[in-house]
């Protein structure tokens, strides 16, 4: 896994950088090719992010020229409180001047099977062909203490070639039933960052850092963006299992 790895002695000074990334990379591709495509993650890490966005960031972003994806969602209502585009709304979408035509959800009241389609076809409308699916130009990911990211569990197929699966995955207290992105539209895009804290996954993250190759058991390592960069932004406590070296080498502080 080719990755740049940044530690963080907390969330705050995490998502921070996570922010800044999103200014910087927002401006990269307004220039280069007019839009900016990002997919947002849901769980509680990313929480602190979009409030940087919704308040200090605000003003720095082009939202007229954002249009906003998610990796996965939970299928439930959006006025859940599991709800990752519910959750999004509230904390940064309606505290910026984004139009509704530039939200694009999981319409997660069709059901599993009319979502998934609809959602194929939104990610249709911004394909890179001959892609039916866009180049994000920035993707957000987390990582379950199980290896787990966006909705890609552990023991699920890893050779997929379709762009939305629909998942149905125990995980904590959380919803089952999911709709995903998958690896070839998340591998397409032009940077993708995991952000994970806490040491409950420190173990997990150590394996998913290390050389030693499982993607069956730790989906985080099926994401390696071909010709793109990958970024973990991680505090010190997730970082805390791993090879001294490593940390050596990425502490920020
Ligand atoms: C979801 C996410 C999922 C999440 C991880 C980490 O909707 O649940 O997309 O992949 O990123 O479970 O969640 P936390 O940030 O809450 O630890």
């Amino acid at each position: 896994m080719n990755a740049e790895i940044n530690i963080f002695p907390d969330l705050q000074k995490l998502s921070r950088h996570a922010a800044q990334l999103f200014v910087e990379e927002s401006a990269r591709a307004v220039h280069e090719h007019g839009r900016f495509l990002v997919a947002l993650n849901g769980g509680s890490t990313p929480v602190v992010l979009f409030q940087y966005l919704a308040r200090e960031y605000r003003d720095q972003v082009d939202w007229d020229k954002t249009h906003i994806f998610w990796g996965d969602e939970r299928l439930v209502p959006a006025n859940d409180p599991e709800s990752s585009y519910g959750q999004a709304r509230d904390v940064l979408l309606r505290h910026v001047p984004l139009a509704a035509s530039n939200v694009h959800r999981v319409n997660t009241e069709l059901g599993s099977d009319e979502a998934s389609r609809d959602y194929s076809l939104s990610l249709k409308r911004f394909a890179s062909v001959p892609l039916e699916w866009p180049r994000f130009d920035l993707v957000y990911l987390g990582m379950g203490e199980d290896g787990h990211t966006a909705s890609l569990f552990p023991g699920s197929p890893i050779e997929v070639t379709e762009p939305v699966l629909i998942v149905t995955a125990e995980y904590q207290d959380r919803p089952a039933q999911r709709i995903t992105l998958t690896p070839p539209v998340f591998n397409n895009a032009r940077m993708v960052i995991f952000m994970a804290t806490g040491d409950k996954k420190a173990t997990t993250l150590a394996k998913v850092l290390s050389d030693r190759y499982n993607p069956e058991l730790y989906p985080a390592q099926r994401i390696d963006p071909k010709d793109g960069k990958l970024i973990w932004l991680i505090d010190e406590e997730a970082a805390s299992k791993l090879p001294h070296e490593l940390i050596r080498k990425f502490c920020e502080g």
